[in-house]
């Protein structure tokens, strides 16, 4: 039984029920449908969300600002250098002042150990619904476009296909492991069988990989984890190779770098995608570092479905604004 989502907070799929997932990826279908046929959908007339980033962001700014203007409301762009938090504003007293001024909070921070903790802080405190726009350990929103989107490109189903959610080479850049915690999590609930694969220096939190487990029990799917991206690769359905940091990476990010650049081969290049099924899709939440984590060849070539991913950014966000909001 799907409840009413009004005021929930979004901080990981995880925490929503399957019934909840699902009404969320069939509002953003309707949403996406209405945006394609040019109908007016404003649902959030006179509402405001307040967005803040303490990291850059082009899809998730973007989606939730374009989103929320075509949902009739406001969205406003805010980083902690233009809030008092910068000053020692608790995250709890900025809770308490932006709920009286508006209908949502929705915050991005990514500081290893803090983010996460940040983010529960403003939704204890908050009485409108926060949402996770990706922290130190879940990006729950592109986790669910993700899924919308791998359902778009399997209408027959997609219960039994494979998804390889594989390590890439980014040199120089130790990027969160959000997405992939927030993928092997969704997916093993969704109908995939999810093969991790990395080199052994970046493990995802062990709790994570437990609860991918648990999840994968409880719904009949695999979870398996490797460390030869080829073997993963063998006739998978939906490859999804991206880079993320070591858990070393703080206080150390020179290490991490370090382990980074023993693992320059780990690239999704076209022989590797000849190894995955023949109507497999390539799939990446973006940005991507062409030429090191993916050949030209294969983020613009026939398997890629990346564009098509982004957008879907879009139509979450406002299913997710819609419903929460
Ligand atoms: N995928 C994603 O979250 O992109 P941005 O960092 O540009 O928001």
């Amino acid at each position: 039984m799907t409840k009413d989502l009004k005021g929930r907070h979004f901080i990981s799929t995880q925490e929503w029920s399957d019934d909840e997932i699902e009404l969320l990826l069939s509002t953003s279908a309707d949403l996406k449908k209405k945006f394609a046929a040019g109908e007016p959908h404003r649902l959030l007339p006179d509402k405001t969300l307040f967005m803040m980033f303490y990291e850059q962001s082009t899809r998730t700014r973007n989606s939730f600002e374009a989103g929320m203007t075509q949902l009739g409301g406001h969205a406003h762009d805010l980083t902690p250098e233009k809030l008092q938090v910068s000053h020692g504003e608790t995250a709890e007293d900025t809770a308490r002042v932006l709920s009286r001024f508006g209908h949502g909070i929705s915050i991005r921070n990514c500081d290893w150990g803090k983010g996460n903790r940040f983010l529960r802080s403003v939704a204890g405190m908050s009485t409108v619904p926060v949402i996770n726009m990706q922290c130190d350990l879940y990006h729950p929103c592109q986790a669910v476009a993700d899924l919308m989107t791998i359902r778009e490109k399997f209408p027959d189903g997609i219960r039994g296909r494979r998804m390889v959610v594989s390590w890439t080479y980014a040199p120089s850049y130790v990027r969160p492991i959000s997405v992939p915690q927030s993928e092997i999590l969704l997916m093993t609930r969704f109908g995939l069988d999810v093969t991790l694969v990395h080199p052994p220096e970046f493990k995802l939190l062990p709790e994570f990989i437990a609860q991918a487990k648990t999840n994968a029990a409880a719904t009949g799917t695999k979870f398996e984890m490797m460390d030869d991206m080829d073997a993963a690769f063998e006739g998978a359905h939906i490859v999804y190779p991206k880079s993320w940091g070591c858990l070393v990476h703080e206080p150390d990010r020179e290490a991490a770098v370090q382990h980074i650049e023993k693992y320059p081969g780990w690239v999704c290049n076209e022989e590797r995608m000849a190894l995955t099924d023949p109507g497999s899709i390539y799939m990446h939440p973006l940005p991507a570092s062409r030429g090191s984590e993916v050949t030209d060849a294969v983020i613009d070539g026939p398997h890629s479905v990346v564009w098509d991913e982004a957008e879907n950014r879009l139509h979450t966000a406002k299913g997710l604004m819609a419903l929460t909001m």
